[in-house]
């Protein structure tokens, strides 16, 4: 199939997908899937079509913007438009966001906003005529909504008549006060519900073997909507009040909202004012990270002009207030494809299967892999390879699927199978009777796993910052690492959820990994850990091929051609280690290790233009701190002129280089009579020989 069929193929299934939901959510109250899974849908969509305009139809859902009351409730027209809001999603949307308004008041210096929490529920309008509660109505499609005023009066948040309970506070607001008690008042807001009232709804739907809610906006929602206003007072709804419509000469947000307050409603107690931009962020960080204590759902902050007269010059584009933002937290939900379910082998030798991704961001980061569990799992939630899912991320937990989208398959996607032998050791598999989970029979198999890992990363190997063996067994246990080549796919999001794994400290070791991606050969072959093969035969065994090759595939192609006698004209190869090569270089499971770890991107270092043959066939050992260079970088240089280095002296080494608090190295090569280098003599060596 060609490009443009199979994107117009996933275009057509997404729109498919994406209608199918807007009318669950929008008409009949019901929610398969997550807003933020609906949004990235969308947002896949949008993009398909941004590449390809000549795809969008009138009837994309990219193209329309609504949601139409349902029929049974008698309609109530709003005394004016009820808006939405759009979206901002990091500070620098919210910059772009003051840029535009900048310019359309040049005139305006700093603006000036107040901000509030962002409830996740559904908005309504409080009709009260000369104090009393007359209407309830949801926002429907924002011009005519849905009378629910039965409902409402079931919602113990809001008052049935304006009062003043706090009447001694209002000091010079009373005369506004006075007004909100005389003819109409409306006042618009959030109904919700607490995140324990959920979770107690969601319990006896189970009882009643009913579908649980989604999340706690669905519930409200769905309970709001009710016919029977029974139901709707069993669900312990609650109401935040945001927002007053009528007139009545209040000149800024922050006072609406201390108006609301005095009149008997619930405002979250976290809103402020913020005198500028630098202190919504402030508030926006505040909130975010305090936000698991809330007693209810928020998806982000509200940030409005604070000054109303000025909002209200501001006007309306679209369907939402200019003057106004949602400044919203990352989802934590996205849809992306399961590319590939790998097994891997954990501490235990249990077999966990785990998705590999097309990376896809969640809470603010990239994610590349979802741990399956088990086979079961797989099997009840029917995930099949290729399939679009739901991936989510909540708190701290690694990154789970939460299902796939069934309606998105082409009919390409495959079953997993379990394998029947172990996919790092080639051992039987056992999985016993009742147990979910299938193990690994052969003992030794994780534990040289391990040290393979430990090994592979440490300073003479790949040399990764950071990447120690406290860490990578963490990675083992958490089934993001099985053998090196996974390493090198890792996303600061796989690694954030583990244990004392700070964003930045994610971010450091991802960097310290990829930095590492273009290796010398030496270290490659010392890395892959071949028995026998040291750092210093890895030298020489990397000069040999180097000359016969200059990239990873026709390198390791060639090695697979040595016999043990080739391996053995190398100097300092003997049988032992020829035979050692010539094994690892035909085991299936080696190769495939290395296969994948150039398949993740792994590239050997151009050789070097070394001075030819300055320090050739010299054998150095360096011990002790040095003052002018690092112990690497004198070993880079020390191979840069041809030269090898050891991390232990033998009567084969030539030099020893001696720096402060020199080590046991040092009585050793003494013993041995090898000529030992002060700081200075050694400098000495290099840079006349470098400089030449
Ligand atoms: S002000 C012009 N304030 O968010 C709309 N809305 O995405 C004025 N929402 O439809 C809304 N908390 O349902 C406002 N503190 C808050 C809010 C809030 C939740 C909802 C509201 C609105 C939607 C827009």
């Amino acid at each position: 199939m060609s490009d443009k069929k199979i994107v117009k193929e996933r275009i057509e299934k997404l729109r498919g997908e994406i209608n199918r939901h807007r009318y669950l959510y929008h008409v009949l109250d019901k929610q398969e899937i997550s807003e933020a899974a609906l949004d990235s849908l969308k947002h896949e969509l949008a993009k398909l079509e941004e590449q390809y305009p000549e795809s969008i139809t009138s009837d994309s859902p990219t193209q329309r913007v609504a949601g139409r009351p349902l029929e049974e409730f008698k309609k109530v027209r709003h005394s004016s438009s009820m808006l939405s809001l759009n979206d901002a999603f990091d500070q620098e949307e919210m910059k772009e966001w003051e840029e535009r308004l900048k310019r359309l008041r040049p005139d305006i210096k700093e603006f000036d906003y107040y901000g509030e929490l962002k409830m996740d529920g559904l908005a309504v309008s409080l009709l009260y005529e000369n104090g009393i509660l007359v209407q309830g109505a949801t926002r429907g499609d924002g011009i005519t909504g849905e009378d629910v005023t039965q409902n409402i009066r079931t919602i113990e948040a809001i008052p049935l008549k304006l009062e003043n309970p706090a009447n001694e506070k209002s000091g010079k607001t009373d005369g506004l006060l006075q007004k909100a008690f005389k003819g109409r008042f409306e006042v618009r807001g959030e109904v919700f519900m607490s995140k324990t009232s959920f979770e107690k709804i969601n319990k006896e739907q189970k009882k009643k073997n009913e579908e649980p809610f989604a999340n706690p906006r669905n519930a409200a929602a769905g309970s709001i909507r009710q016919l029977d206003p029974k139901i709707a007072a069993g669900r312990k709804l609650d109401f935040c009040a945001y927002d007053i419509v009528t007139d009545i000469g209040i000149s800024t947000h922050e006072e609406v909202h201390q108006m609301l307050e005095f009149l008997g409603f619930f405002t979250t107690k976290q809103n402020r004012h913020c005198g500028n931009l630098d202190k919504v962020f402030e508030f926006y960080n505040e909130i975010q990270n305090s936000r698991e204590k809330l007693l209810f759902q928020i998806d982000g902050i509200v940030v409005s002009v604070n000054n109303i007269s000025l909002l209200k010059e501001l006007g309306v584009a679209g369907k939402a207030p200019r003057g106004m933002i949602a400044f919203k937290f990352p989802a934590e939900q996205a849809t992306t494809v399961v590319e590939d379910i790998i097994v891997q082998v954990g501490r235990t030798g249990a077999l966990t299967p785990v998705a590999h991704l097309t990376p896809v961001k969640v809470a603010g980061s990239t994610v590349s892999r979802a741990t399956l569990h088990n086979e079961d799992e797989i099997k009840r939630k029917d995930i099949r390879i290729g399939d679009t899912v739901i991936i989510q991320k909540a708190g701290d937990v690694i990154p789970e699927i939460v299902e796939p989208l069934k309606r998105m398959r082409t009919g390409k996607e495959r079953e997993f199978v379990m394998p029947k032998n172990c996919p790092v050791c080639g051992s039987p598999l056992v999985r016993q009777e009742g147990e979910a989970i299938t193990r690994c029979t052969n003992s030794q198999c994780f534990a040289q796993n391990r040290r393979r890992l430990f090994h592979f990363a440490s300073k003479g190997a790949f040399d990764i910052e950071g990447l120690g063996p406290k860490i990578i067994d963490q990675l083992i246990e958490s089934e993001l690492a099985a053998e090196p080549a996974d390493f090198f796919e890792l996303e600061a999001g796989d690694l954030e959820p583990l244990k004392r794994f700070a964003e930045k400290k994610a971010k450091n070791i991802i960097e310290g990994i990829q930095a590492r991606k273009i290796i010398s050969l030496s270290r490659f072959l010392f890395a892959l850990g071949i028995r026998h093969v040291g750092e210093l035969m890895a030298q020489d065994i990397s000069r040999l091929l180097l000359s016969k090759a200059d990239n990873l595939k026709d390198i390791v192609k060639f090695a697979q051609g040595l016999t043990r006698e080739q391996w053995m004209e190398i100097e300092g190869i003997g049988d032992i280690a020829a035979d050692s090569l010539v094994e690892f270089f035909h085991n299936k499971k080696s190769l495939k290790i290395v296969e994948n770890l150039i398949r993740a991107g792994v590239e050997i270092e151009k050789e070097r233009k070394a001075a030819a043959g300055i320090l050739t066939g010299k054998k150095f050992v360096i011990t002790g701190t040095l003052a002018s260079m690092s112990r690497d970088q004198a070993k880079t240089r020390i191979q840069e002129l041809g030269g090898r280095t050891s991390e232990s002296a033998s009567r084969e080494t030539d030099f020893l280089v001696a720096g402060e608090n020199p080590g046991s190295k040092y009585d050793k090569a003494k013993k041995l009579g090898v000529k030992i280098l002060g700081e200075k003599e050694f400098s000495e060596m290099i840079r006349n020989k470098y400089a030449k």
